[in-house]
């Protein structure tokens, strides 16, 4: 298939797009970097064997998009494309619509002008919100406690609406992800924050490379085994690999809209991460518990079984796995490391 990525230099957009080639699809790219850096091109160029053809613009660039989409032609669309700080999303709330609501109405409009008929939307669990009991699963009730998460949602509506218009041809699959973390095994990419981490996991890497003092454990009296929160940790790869699956599924034709949690279906505490983090770097990690962070809930962990069927997947990276080839990566970044 002929498949556009937004996005696609992206953490999650990196590694779905070798996946994608590794598959045999045919990708172009479109990407503004505003998250992301220019040489991840040339890393997935490297790890795919194959050239990339990109096109740097913002989605919200309607004419040139629809440029891009008319030259391409694309069968099915795979829209990351979006800003993703659950913390600036309330610093600046309007920007964050405009984004995440704005470039994807732009988007879902060029794919209509150009007749492409297959949307694949990375969302996210924060449409939860507090949980009413864990695993998570589709059906629960969604009510996300932030500006980020209110995005991600009304983009969920948005593509629903254009799926069910009148004369619609469009197929969507939107898949929510518990809590993305890992690296390409090659160490060649992996995540990229800007500044201090929010997420817990480059935190971590961060501190067991020495960049850190160390690890704020963010609240110890949760509901959960040892008191600290609960999630459900999801190696990129496997990750990517779903999106290959979604975008198989829609080319069936089956169904018309999937709406799919990708997790692994089991959680881990903040220590058991430290833990595990320390085992695979081989030295302890330093970590002080404090108080709750604002707005954090205690557990959060995926019920997958509709991905699992529906797609033919399952995640199959271990915690060992997500925190080794996490670790490789942070050895690896360039001047990340002493
Ligand atoms: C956060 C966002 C969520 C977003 C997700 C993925 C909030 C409230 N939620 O989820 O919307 O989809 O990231 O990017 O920001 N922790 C520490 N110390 C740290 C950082 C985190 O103890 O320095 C703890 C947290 O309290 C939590 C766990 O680690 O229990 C995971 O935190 P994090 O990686 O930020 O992800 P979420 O809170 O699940």
């Amino acid at each position: 298939m002929k498949v556009l990525v937004t996005g696609g230099a992206g953490f999650v957009g990196s590694h779905t797009v070798v996946e994608l080639i590794a598959a045999g699809h045919d990708v172009r790219v479109v990407e503004n970097f505003c998250n992301s850096e220019r040489w991840i091109v040339e890393r997935i160029e490297r790890i795919t064997g194959q050239t990339l053809v990109l096109d740097e613009l913002d989605i919200r660039d309607r004419a040139a998009l629809l440029a891009v989409a008319r030259d391409y032609a694309p069968d099915a669309v795979i829209h990351f494309a979006a800003l993703k700080s659950v913390s600036e999303s309330t610093e600046m709330p309007a920007s964050y619509y405009d984004v995440n609501v704005g470039g994807t109405a732009t988007l879902l409009d060029v794919m209509q002008q150009v007749g492409c008929k297959h949307i694949v939307f990375s969302s996210s669990a924060t449409v939860y919100g507090q949980p009413e009991s864990c695993p998570v699963a589709e059906t629960a009730a969604v009510g996300p406690g932030n500006p980020y998460g209110r995005t991600k949602l009304i983009g969920e509506w948005l593509i629903r609406d254009c799926v069910a218009a009148p004369g619609s041809t469009l197929s969507a699959a939107i898949l929510r992800y518990f809590n993305p973390v890992g690296a390409h095994p090659s160490g060649l990419m992996g995540e990229l924050p800007r500044g201090v981490p929010n997420n817990l996991a480059p935190y971590i890497t961060q501190t067991a490379a020495g960049q850190r003092d160390y690890i704020r454990v963010f609240g110890d009296d949760y509901a959960t085994p040892d008191g600290t929160g609960v999630r459900d940790y999801i190696h990129v790869v496997d990750l990517a690999k779903a999106h290959v699956a979604a975008l198989n599924a829609l080319s069936v034709g089956t169904d018309r809209e999937l709406t799919l949690n990708l997790g692994t279906g089991r959680g881990y505490s903040v220590l058991e991460l430290i833990e595990t983090f320390s085992a695979v770097v081989g030295h302890p990690i330093p970590y002080q518990r404090q108080g709750r962070r604002a707005g954090d809930i205690g557990e959060c962990w995926a019920d997958p079984a509709l991905a699992n069927r529906v797609l033919g997947w399952r995640a199959e990276k271990s915690l060992q796995d997500i925190c080794a080839d996490a670790w490789r990566w942070q050895q690896a970044i360039p001047g990340a490391v002493d």
